[in-house]
């Protein structure tokens, strides 16, 4: 058998034609496009049909695909309901895993398995997340969920849902610009987890809740509400570095911090960062993000580790008013569109994904029938 790779660094697993990433450039492209570009000039739902369609829409499909988007962001009737009977206590990304996983039984065509029931799939996904997590925002807090507006673009009917008021339309062209950031990233590890569900050639709905089982782990996208978590401990910029040295002595990992393919800058930071400020400048509270400069600063001395996308999205979801623990579910409203692109790409090509593992445990034990074995 070939060498043996833990955590498959390295590992080319799959053909794809969606996302190239280059970790010594820090370059990032989907279909081709570059992230600035995309980030600069284009919208979340422009990028989201890049990702299903392999090319950027013209304006009648970008006006198509914004109506489309539109008229499928409400609940089934069953399915908030059965959200009102979970515990209040129950986590965001659980409550977000469990719906999508619930939304495969209200599908209206469940053994359509062609290309374009899963890309209606794909749609409709995206389109319904940002009502679950809404949803569930009021729903903990025993309130009702507001209905979403069927005349605003994503990001703003996000906002809106979340909130109950119109956003400051700079603030919404922020988050539209944060979805366009976390949309794609290749192989990642719930994008790969994805793929796997999907090669088996199980539905649409059970590849996705695999993704949104993967991104909740602290290592992947459960990161951003640990930095967020880490700079309130800190609380005070002069406090930083003090904190910085025990947390390294202590061994313990910096949240937001290292990539596994990245070594230098990861591109979406650079946004977030400048994001990040300019926030503190709009709410006339610039010490997150100070402090975040500080711990960059920091890290990159004293363990030569570069920012990655967790690290600046974390202060501006905080200074957005998001509640901390809805930062990951926000990421995997926007990843939908990426998770779903790798799926539709699996099934079009698809092989069974399956690796081996190098046996290391005991060998030739000898079986002990269960009366010997005391
Ligand atoms: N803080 C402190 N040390 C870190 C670190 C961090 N955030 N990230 C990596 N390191 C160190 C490790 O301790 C290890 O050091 P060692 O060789 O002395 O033991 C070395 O860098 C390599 O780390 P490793 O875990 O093998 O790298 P990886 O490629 O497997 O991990 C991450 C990549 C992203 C999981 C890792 O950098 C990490 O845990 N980051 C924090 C969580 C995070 O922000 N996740 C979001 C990623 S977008």
């Amino acid at each position: 058998m070939s060498t043996t790779i833990d955590g498959l660094e390295d590992i080319v697993a799959a053909h794809s034609h969606i996302c190239e990433l280059d970790g010594k450039l820090g370059r990032l492209t989907y279909f081709g496009v570059d992230i600035h570009d995309l980030a600069n000039y284009a919208s979340f739902e422009e990028t989201a049909y890049l990702l299903w369609h392999g090319v950027l829409p013209t304006k009648a499909q970008l006006a198509d695909v914004k109506k489309e988007l539109q008229a499928a962001r409400s609940l089934p009737k069953p399915v908030s309901e059965f959200m009102g009977m979970l515990p209040k206590t129950s986590t965001p990304m659980d409550v977000l895993r469990t719906t999508v996983s619930a939304l495969a039984m209200f599908d209206p065509t469940p053994d359509d398995k062609s290309p374009e029931a899963n890309r209606r799939r794909a749609l409709q996904l995206t389109a319904v997340m940002p009502t679950i997590v809404a949803t569930w925002e009021h729903l903990r807090n025993g309130k009702k969920p507001v209905e979403p507006l069927a005349d605003q673009n994503h990001a703003t009917n996000f906002f809106y849902m979340l909130n109950g008021t119109m956003p400051d339309p700079a603030v919404a062209k922020m988050l539209d610009i944060v979805l366009t950031l976390h949309a794609d990233h290749e192989l990642n590890a719930s994008t790969f987890a994805a793929r796997v569900t999907a090669g088996t050639l199980a539905g649409m709905y059970a590849a996705i809740t695999s993704a949104i089982g993967a991104l909740s782990g602290p290592l992947h996208g459960g990161a951003n509400e640990q930095v967020m978590r880490m700079l309130l401990r800190i609380g005070d910029v002069s406090k930083t570095e003090t904190y910085l040295e025990g947390a390294l002595e202590r061994k313990e990992r910096i949240m937001g911090f290292g990539h596994r393919v990245y070594k230098t800058e990861d591109p979406r930071a650079t946004h977030l960062r400048r994001m990040s400020e300019e926030l503190g400048q709009r709410t006339g509270e610039s010490r997150w993000y100070e402090m975040s400069r500080r711990i960059e600063a920091y890290i990159k001395e004293h363990k030569g580790l570069n920012a990655n996308v967790d690290f600046y999205s974390a202060s501006v979801y905080y200074m957005m008013g998001i509640p901390i623990d809805q930062d990951t579910p926000i990421f995997a409203c926007s990843r939908i569109t990426g998770w779903t692109s790798h799926v539709l790409e699996q099934y079009d090509n698809n092989r069974l994904i399956r690796p081996r593992a190098e046996y290391i445990g005991p060998k030739n034990v000898k079986f002990l029938p269960l009366e010997q074995r005391g």
